[in-house]
């Protein structure tokens, strides 16, 4: 099948390299020249893994190309993938002007009518009222489909291939089978539901897992009031198969560019349809306090932070990416810098990103043990898995005092205390 995809931010990209990989020629159109010159080049234009050596293949036998134009490709596809940014207006709803200047250009620009499918995270109705703009001259006839993504960052290149489910919402059933049969190669369950059910699945999914988290940051709240130990009692609870172990592990809470954004427009989009969700008022609430929980207890240690020096291990808002969207760890790195402490930092992949939105005095580090030379704490903020691996003998070494503020709960920490180290986590004592 023949593909046109616009937009090749996070999930644009994602989904090009892996439809081409299913087998489809895929055509891909942004506005962004310099965009399109570098993945013309055969690099990704951010870090995921495994991404770069797919679209490299993917160019190289021809299934792949990028366009700034979408005029050149759109009638040489049957379908059209919309997936463009939804970025949160002041209210926490979705923007979707991109969305609609697209199929307002498709509307203009195709010769015939066409299947259009949005990829992007949309309020419920977007698909009707797309198809509205999409019909607006009669002749052709335009299907608006929704097939919303559930692609984690990280781990997005095996997402594509191994999904949970893949679902799809349109009018007519014929229609939402022609896109399901994209992914004929992909083994999962697949639905075809309404577009309103497709898209508020989405909602709810991110919604549901957000809660998962705050819930389980309630319970570490609990647990350092009764020395019980969250990551012990995420494992008891995680064992019944009702409720699975996923989700459920205590830190400074979500970031990213989908949890923030989505909890906020399911709240919005409830209230804009008369109804008070109020579970998402807390969940947001809950996720806002642990950042400012964390803070607190490094200030109780440490008492004043001016002139403190401190080493910051992770700048992502998780493990495995370069992202630095709503992260926990630049939001506590903003927290120290206004108490004038003196701030060291190193992420593996995310240091440009956050140098974009970070000011004042912070040192980037070249590798982590440098952000403990003579710092008198170090805090772990993102869940990459080499922090964990660290020589903490070095570290104890390193370190002016032997403190640590662990903010994911990736040590073990019976053996980090038995090594000597003053060890704060999240709902261990
Ligand atoms: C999330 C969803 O997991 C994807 O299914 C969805 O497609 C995507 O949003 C999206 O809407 O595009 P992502 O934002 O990449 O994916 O990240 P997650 O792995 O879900 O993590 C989100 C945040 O929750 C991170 O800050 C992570 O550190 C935090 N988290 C995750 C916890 O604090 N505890 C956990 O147990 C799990």
């Amino acid at each position: 099948m023949k593909i046109t995809i616009v937009g090749t931010g996070y999930v644009g990209l994602v989904s090009a390299v892996g439809l081409a990989e299913l087998g489809h020629r895929v055509f891909c159109v942004d506005t962004d020249p310099q965009k399109i010159e570098i993945l013309k080049s055969g690099r990704a234009t951010f870090y995921e893994p495994g991404l770069d050596k797919l679209l490299k293949k993917n160019l190289a036998n021809r299934r792949l190309s990028f366009t700034v134009s979408l005029a050149q490709v759109i009638d040489q596809s049957e379908i059209i993938f919309i997936c463009v940014g939804t970025p949160p207006q002041p209210d926490g709803s979705a923007d979707l002007t991109y969305v609609k200047q697209v199929a307002a250009s498709i509307q203009t620009l195709s010769k015939q009518g066409k299947i259009v499918v949005t990829k992007s995270t949309v309020p419920i109705g977007t698909g009707a009222m797309l198809e509205q703009i999409l019909n607006k001259k009669p002749g052709r006839v335009f299907e608006a489909v929704s097939c919303p993504e559930f692609l984690r960052e990280g781990q997005a290149v095996y997402d594509f291939f191994h999904p949970d489910r893949i679902v799809v919402g349109a009018d007519k059933q014929s229609v939402g089978f022609k896109v399901i049969n994209l992914f004929s190669a992909v083994k999962t369950h697949k639905m075809v539901t309404s577009r309103e059910t497709a898209e508020l699945i989405k909602y709810a999914a991110n919604a549901f897992l957000a809660t998962k988290i705050s819930f389980i940051n309630e319970i570490s709240n609990v647990c350092e009031k009764t020395g019980a130990d969250v990551e012990e009692v995420a494992k008891g609870m995680g064992l019944d198969k009702r409720i699975n172990p996923y989700f459920l592990k205590a830190g400074i809470g979500y970031g990213g560019s989908c949890f923030p954004k989505d909890v906020r427009a399911l709240r919005q989009l409830s209230g804009g349809n008369g109804y008070n969700f109020r579970l998402l008022k807390a969940v947001i609430e809950v996720n806002n306090k642990q950042r400012q929980l964390f803070f607190e207890k490094i200030k109780k240690v440490l008492g004043s932070l001016e002139g403190k020096k401190i080493g910051v291990l992770g700048l992502a808002f998780k493990g495995n990416t370069d992202d630095v969207r709503e992260s926990a760890a630049v939001d506590l790195i903003k927290k120290l810098v206004k108490a004038k402490a003196k701030v060291s930092c190193f992420d593996p992949q995310a240091v440009a990103n956050a140098r974009l939105v970070l000011n004042g005095r912070i040192r980037y580090c070249a590798n982590a043990y440098e952000t403990m030379e003579q710092a008198d704490a170090l805090i772990i903020a993102t869940e990459w898995p080499q922090f964990a691996k660290l020589d903490f003998k070095k570290v104890k070494k390193l370190l002016r005092q032997p403190i640590i503020f662990d903010g994911k709960n990736l040590l073990n920490h019976q053996l980090i205390k038995k090594a000597g180290f003053s060890y704060y986590s999240v709902g261990r004592s």
